[in-house]
């Protein structure tokens, strides 16, 4: 590997000047954190990392498939990418992720995106900066989508600056929601070592790092591929001792395989926070049948109830899908009553979305498109006005925030979050990103808290 860099290093900083790449990464965290391995490899062939796609000599995007919405949108992106090819014919163009693991958007690519260069899937990332080389030695077109991967432990990565960090402990899903493109997309389960995954934790805290997010597409299920390793309760405990590590968070959580012994892991663990994101997607066991997600309302309901039991402060946030095949009004309601009884502190809401290749594109679907976006806007709404009540309850408390950076609506103000997840504004000092700081609330919305230091 040593040689493909030293290759490459030397085409990035011919003509006596340093070559620059634009890097995108759509969708979720795993996206994000396989961007993060990409850049990790581009910065060690000397690339200088730019913000401005018009002044790239490398431009690389990690695609989302998960909804049509995000797949027309990235097309769009990768459209436009034409006339940049065209005032530099020197311009090379990679397209990867959960898209281009697919047969269909590889064919499209091939055949209407001729200056895409290179093209491949979520597995075999580690072999990017060879297909780069080949690429720029041949200057041919580079197309190589892999059926499946072994995990690659030791690859470089770039993570955003700060002191939160996102750390993959287990790639894939087994689960096969019917509507859902990712088991697809991403294959099977394929867990870390907790060797592996304890042993970065240490490194990020050595460099500073003192949050940590847990990824997988279903953490309950770490490490049941593993012959002789741990379950994903035990992992936590594991991370839980690292010194330097001041809070852990995790997503995403299964409802039917989130354990008793996970709870007790949760509740016992000091550095766990008590915060728990938890799909529900839809609250009528017809829909809930129908979408595979092995469990009814009655179970996750009780589920929510136990939780609550060991963890009276959870903070508890959720996935919705609305408009699944067929789902009546009376579905619907059921849907907005699980919301109702739950009370989550926040919800992601999508419409449905029809994924070739999925079983529940086969499902006939009568429900009009209008009735899906107006149901959409009343759940957003009734979830609105039970946020605006929590939030209520925190006026007057004062709680620690880790500071983020700037707020995005106010440059002047400093934006942070708490153990549960809320996001706090106030006024302070730049110096304090990457710091905790307690801070009293004094007035909330339905999406932050505002506060002052104390
Ligand atoms: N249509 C709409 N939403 C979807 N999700 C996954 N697949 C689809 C789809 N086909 C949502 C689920 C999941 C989240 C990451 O995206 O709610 O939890
Ligand atoms: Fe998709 Fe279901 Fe797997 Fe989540 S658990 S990634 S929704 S198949």
């Amino acid at each position: 590997m040593e040689n493909v860099y030293e290759k490459l290093r030397r085409h990035v900083l011919s003509a006596g000047k340093t070559k620059k790449a634009y890097t995108k990464a759509y969708g979720c965290a795993q996206n994000e954190a396989d961007m993060e391995t990409l850049r990790g490899m581009i910065e060690i062939m000397g690339y200088e990392f730019t913000d401005d796609q018009s002044e790239a000599d490398l431009i690389t995007i990690n695609t989302c498939a998960v909804r049509e919405g995000a797949e027309d949108r990235i097309y769009g992106n990768v459209g436009a990418f034409k006339k940049l090819k065209e005032k530099n014919p020197d311009l090379i163009i990679v397209v990867s992720g959960c898209m281009t693991q697919q047969e269909k958007t590889v064919e499209k690519l091939k055949n209407s995106y001729p200056y895409v260069d290179i093209v491949f899937g979520t597995h075999g990332i580690e072999k990017f900066p060879e297909r780069l080389l080949r690429r720029l030695e041949t200057g041919k077109r580079i197309l190589e989508i892999e059926e499946k991967s072994e995990i690659v432990e030791g690859l470089p990565m770039k993570r955003k600056e700060g002191a939160s960090a996102n750390v993959s402990i287990i790639y894939g899903c087994n689960n096969f929601c019917s509507y859902c493109i990712v088991p697809y997309a991403r294959g099977r389960e394929r867990s870390r070592s907790w060797e592996s995954i304890v042993s970065e934790i240490e490194q990020l805290a050595k460099k500073g790092v003192t949050e940590i997010t847990l990824l997988g597409q279903n953490v309950n299920s770490y490490g049941k591929d593993l012959e002789g390793g741990i379950n994903f309760a035990q992992l936590l405990r594991k991370i839980n001792e690292i010194e330097g590590i001041k809070r852990i968070r995790f997503m995403t959580s299964h409802p039917k395989d989130l354990s008793d012994e996970l709870i007790l892991a949760m509740a016992e663990c000091d550095k766990v926070c008590k915060q728990l994101h938890l799909p529900v997607q839809a609250g009528s066991n017809r829909v809930l049948r129908d979408m595979n997600r092995k469990y009814t309302r009655e179970d996750y309901l009780a589920l929510v109830d136990r939780i609550r039991k060991a963890i009276p402060d959870i903070t508890l946030t959720t996935d919705i899908i609305v408009g699944f095949p067929n789902e009546t009004k009376e579905e619907f309601e059921d849907t907005l009553d699980i919301v109702k009884k739950v009370r989550y502190d926040g919800i992601f809401s999508f419409i449905y979305s029809k994924r070739s290749g999925t079983p529940a594109a086969k499902m006939p679907d009568v429900t009009p498109e209008k009735e899906k976006s107006e149901n959409l806007t009343r759940l957003l709404e009734v979830q609105k006005e039970i946020q605006l009540e929590i939030n209520k309850t925190y006026l007057g408390k004062t709680l620690e925030v880790l500071v983020d950076g700037t707020s995005k609506t106010d440059e002047q103000l400093l934006s942070g979050r708490t153990e549960g997840g809320k996001i706090v504004h106030f006024a302070g000092e730049k110096d304090l990103v990457g710091k905790y700081v307690n801070v009293k609330i004094t007035s909330v919305k339905s999406f932050y808290l505002t506060g002052e230091i104390v």
